[in-house]
């Protein structure tokens, strides 16, 4: 085997350092890496192998074309959020079929867990906790197709059925967006009244609870669990999936409880044939784990959760590629690993003085759907360095007004709750 491909459609700096990696291990065996990427612009630090950045338009046979072209051996899907997952997952079904192998969940299995209603179905299914709900067609709201004159009427009744305050999401969509609460149910009808725009819903329960979110990257037979991540709170407010701190760390009855959970969802992914990553957000609440969906694809926290074990994702992926063996099971938690986003872009300089202080993962610029949100961080800590940490970062917060006093806060209430 001499080439493998990656398929992206976002920045390849969110991949930052754990990609590059990866890419530098296979050079080590004489293997080439190639990034076939629609978004952003990627240079030799980006990816150090072969890269062509495809128009964002590009079909799924496009990109087969394209990476058969260069002569890939093998390809590996590391694109989100789920419309690009989606594109990968027919762009696999080419690319498989002429011989280039590809790591990425099936067509059919990718359609179900694109789809919150369907995963919802198989979530409950495979005797995971769900948010009680129902599916709201927009098709049948707009009386497009067959009239169904009690469709609203019906949808009223499951709403009183599943108690208010309930939250409506696209069936399609990442990232929160579209995301409403309904408070009421004059907040349903007007959810419910007929727009060009809109979209199939899920409308379910608002739970209460911790955020959190579990990468689990393998093939049937061979799924790698990695540490928890927690994102924040959850309640009867979306809220923009980075606003709060995120942060992978110790959390003893939170851990202990999701062994279960692990075990239905490898159990799931096994049985739909997933291969490559998945990317499941959950609430913790009251010791149980409600599942709120089943991305295909690399996850948002994916950085997080490779810091704070070891377990390089893209490594992993690349071992499937190359039918290298996997170890499966939990990846074990080595250190803290914690997430903030620093506003506006950090200075050099303060940039500098945060990595003589802090073990920096990354710092790069988050950018979603073309919309920068200032400058992401990444710092690992071992268990015992608490205390010094948030004096290190206490202080540099004196000096230099980063990070701000109310990341710091919250930085400082997670690691050393006694300060
Ligand atoms: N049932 C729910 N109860 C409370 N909060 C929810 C619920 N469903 C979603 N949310 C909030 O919306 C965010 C996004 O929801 P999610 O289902 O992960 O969709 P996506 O990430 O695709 O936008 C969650 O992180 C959480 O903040
Ligand atoms: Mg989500």
């Amino acid at each position: 085997m001499r080439k493998i491909a990656f398929l992206r459609s976002v920045d390849i700096q969110r991949a930052d350092p754990y990609v590059q990696r990866a890419v530098r291990e296979l050079a080590a065996d004489g293997i080439e890496a190639g990034l076939f990427h629609t978004s952003g612009t990627a240079g030799d630090s980006d990816f150090p192998g072969h890269r062509e950045r495809l128009d964002e338009g590009v079909t799924p046979r496009e990109i087969a074309d394209a990476v058969a072209a260069w002569g890939a051996d093998r390809a590996v899907s590391i694109s989100l959020p789920c419309e690009n997952a989606l594109r990968d997952a027919a762009a696999k079904a080419f690319l498989d079929a002429v011989g280039i192998p590809t790591v990425m969940t099936p067509l059919a299995a990718t359609m179900l867990l694109v789809d919150k209603w369907e995963t919802k179905q198989l979530c409950r299914r495979a005797g995971l906790d769900v948010p009680d709900g129902f599916r709201v067609d927009s098709d049948l709201l707009a009386g497009r197709g067959l009239p169904v004159p009690g469709y609203r009427d019906a949808l009223r009744v499951q709403a009183e059925r599943v108690g208010y305050p309930l939250m409506s999401k696209p069936v399609w969509d990442s990232t929160s967006m579209g995301i409403r609460t309904l408070r009421s149910p004059a907040d349903l009808d007007a959810h419910l009244a007929p727009r060009p725009e809109t979209v199939s819903t899920v409308v379910e329960q608002v739970v209460e609870g911790d955020l959190c979110s579990v990468d689990i990257v393998g093939r049937p037979g061979a799924y790698r669990v990695l540490p928890l991540c927690w994102t924040g709170r959850a309640c009867a407010e979306p809220v923009f999936t980075f606003a709060d701190l995120r942060w992978c760390g110790p959390r003893e009855e939170a851990d202990a409880a999701f062994a279960d959970v692990a075990r239905a969802l490898t159990g799931l992914c096994g049985s739909l044939g997933v291969r490559g990553s998945v990317n499941v957000d959950m609430i913790y609440t009251g010791g149980r784990f409600v599942v709120l969906e089943i991305n295909p694809r690399i996850g948002g926290a994916t950085t997080l959760s490779c810091a704070a074990s070891g377990s390089n994702t893209f490594s992993s992926l690349v071992r499937m590629a190359r039918g290298l063996p996997l170890g499966g099971g939990m990846a074990r938690r080595t250190c803290w690993a914690v997430e903030f986003l620093a506003g506006d872009g950090i200075r050099p300089a303060t940039l500098a003085e945060l990595r003589r202080r802090v073990r920096v993962v990354t710092a790069h610029e988050l950018v979603i759907d073309a919309v920068s949100h200032g400058d992401i961080v990444v710092f690992t800590l071992a268990r015992g360095e608490e205390e010094r940490t948030v004096r290190a970062l206490a202080e540099l917060h004196e000096a230099s007004g980063f990070p701000t006093a109310e990341v710091l806060a919250r930085i400082s209430a997670l690691l050393d709750p006694e300060r």
